[in-house]
């Protein structure tokens, strides 16, 4: 059967950008930054983009055009076991976007919530008691919250309906939702900006603290959201590029994605950053303690910055609308690397039935976020996944790539198809350099977890949401290759 085909190398690179920009731009990106102390975060997030991100892209774009096959396949074409690696981004790419869409379903509530401002002035207790009704502590599930369930299910047919027909459905729906988020940004960018005391907040964004460079904490945070915003290590990317043709541009492309999702995401910090600087100055907290909120960032403190500025509705409804089309083409994305994967394997099987089973699944994956627990279980979950999950595949993908296929092979290929010349610098980093970082901040970061609990979670709860489930993960991931063998 012919291989389904982009409709043109414009939607390509749409479809790769509006997987890469997503949430993790807008709410991910400015929280970590705000925790790490603003200007320390910006300077291994890019350093780290530069040795890793962009060369880790561009050999997931050639390893998927090269085998013409999803993550699964494209693995197993350089040697069959090694099929199980392309299977454990899959599955660590699921548990992402199973609380993903959880996040979506949060943003869509808070869309409604927008037109009256429901959150009213003390938008910790809204969020934390109305929209999640957190219970006290990890050990409590309580139970199912029946508005974010039914959000979820929105969020989920949304993404069903646009990948439906798998690549050309895809290419029809990122013409809007890609380039609708970045206009809505600029808007409320420039809303920020001009906000009184706007400067604080940016000062805070961009003020570099060298010390902080000093702590591997940082560094392992930059990394691991190098991987979520660059949708590596989930299957992504491979099963994108495995929809051109082979003789495609690759190094080009790689480097046109990396640099428009970074430079949204330090687009978003301006935006963000600049109306917390407002907020500091109308209730006299320091910008500081107002970004350190973490995963509530985007609905806490956006919320009541937003309340303050005029016409706030107006850029509530913007704010939300953002978010949730920033999600939409991230989500569809991982749904896009699962059923790529299983219908190589199963050609006869209906694209648009593989296509609900995982979103089907992937709603299911879901329910235990929407517990008045979830929370706590989200931030473990993402903690585990990204840290561990998406670093660990990396590092077994350039293992895979740098020393079994050979990363001069791929460079070569490379090379034949791009405008751009990949020099041999590029074999050293996927060989050496780019294994012993992962390695080194793998390492320190499970010592460090070990060591401390993460945010004090009770042992149990790490252990459950943490260490098991990346231990099914990867024992899932093995017990596949055991079956896989070269003929
Ligand atoms: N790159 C996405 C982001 O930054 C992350 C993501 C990709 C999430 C795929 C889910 C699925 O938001």
């Amino acid at each position: 059967m012919e291989r389904s085909r982009w409709s043109s190398k414009l939607i390509f690179l749409f479809a790769a950008i509006g997987s890469a920009v997503g949430m993790g731009n807008v709410w991910r990106f400015p929280y970590l930054a705000g925790k790490y102390g603003g200007g320390a975060f910006l300077i291994p997030y890019l350093i780290m983009l530069g040795v890793m991100g962009i060369p880790l892209l561009i050999m997931e774009f050639a390893i998927g055009q090269k085998m013409q096959l999803g993550a699964v396949g494209a693995f197993g074409n350089i040697k069959k076991k090694l099929a199980s690696i392309g299977l454990g981004a899959v599955l660590c790419g699921f548990v992402v976007v199973s609380y993903y869409a959880v996040v979506m379903a949060w943003s869509l509530m808070y869309l409604v919530y927008s037109f009256t401002l429901k959150w009213g002035t003390d938008t910790k207790a809204f969020f934390f008691n109305d929209v999640l009704h957190l219970s006290n502590g990890v050990g409590t599930m309580g139970y199912i919250s029946v508005p974010i369930i039914f959000s979820l299910i929105i969020i989920w047919l949304l993404v069903y309906f646009s990948v439906w027909k798998g690549v050309k459905s895809v290419g029809n729906v990122v013409i809007v939702t890609m380039p609708l988020p970045v206009i809505l940004l600029i808007v409320l960018l420039i809303r920020g900006i001009t906000l009184p005391g706007a400067m604080n907040g940016i000062i805070f964004y961009l003020k570099p603290n060298f010390i902080a460079l000093l702590d591997f904490e940082v560094w392992s945070a930059a990394m691991s959201q190098i991987f979520f915003t660059l949708t590596l290590a989930f299957g992504v990317m491979i099963a994108y590029a495995s929809f051109q043709h082979e003789s495609s541009d690759i190094a080009k492309s790689a480097i046109i994605t990396s640099v428009a999702d970074s430079s949204i995401s330090i687009v978003a910090g301006f935006a963000v950053f600049s109306t917390l600087g407002y907020m500091s100055l109308k209730s006299g907290v320091p910008v500081s303690e107002l970004a350190a909120s973490g995963p509530s960032l985007a609905f806490i403190v956006f919320p009541k910055a937003l309340s303050l500025v005029p016409m706030a509705p107006l850029f509530a409804v913007l704010f939300f609308i953002m978010l949730i089309t920033l999600g939409i083409d991230s989500a569809f994305s991982l749904v896009e690397a699962v059923s790529t994967v299983l219908h190589d394997n199963y050609p006869e099987i209906r694209r648009e039935d593989v296509s609900m089973y995982v979103c089907v699944f992937g709603f299911i994956a879901g329910i235990i976020f929407s517990t008045f627990a979830g929370l706590y279980y989200l931030d473990i979950t993402d903690h585990f996944i990204t840290n561990y999950g998406l670093v660990g595949i990396g590092l077994l993908e350039v293992i895979a790539v740098g020393w079994i296929y050979k990363a001069e092979n791929l460079r070569k290929y490379i090379n034949e198809v791009s405008d751009i010349k990949i020099g041999k610098w590029w074999n050293i980093l996927i060989k050496f350099i780019i294994p012993v970082i992962l390695s080194l901040l793998l390492v320190t970061g499970i010592y460090r977890d070990i060591k401390t609990p993460y945010e004090g979670y009770p042992q149990w709860a790490l252990f459950t949401f943490g260490w098991l489930m990346l231990a099914a993960v990867f024992t899932i991931s093995y017990i596949f290759s055991l079956f896989s063998n070269d003929k």
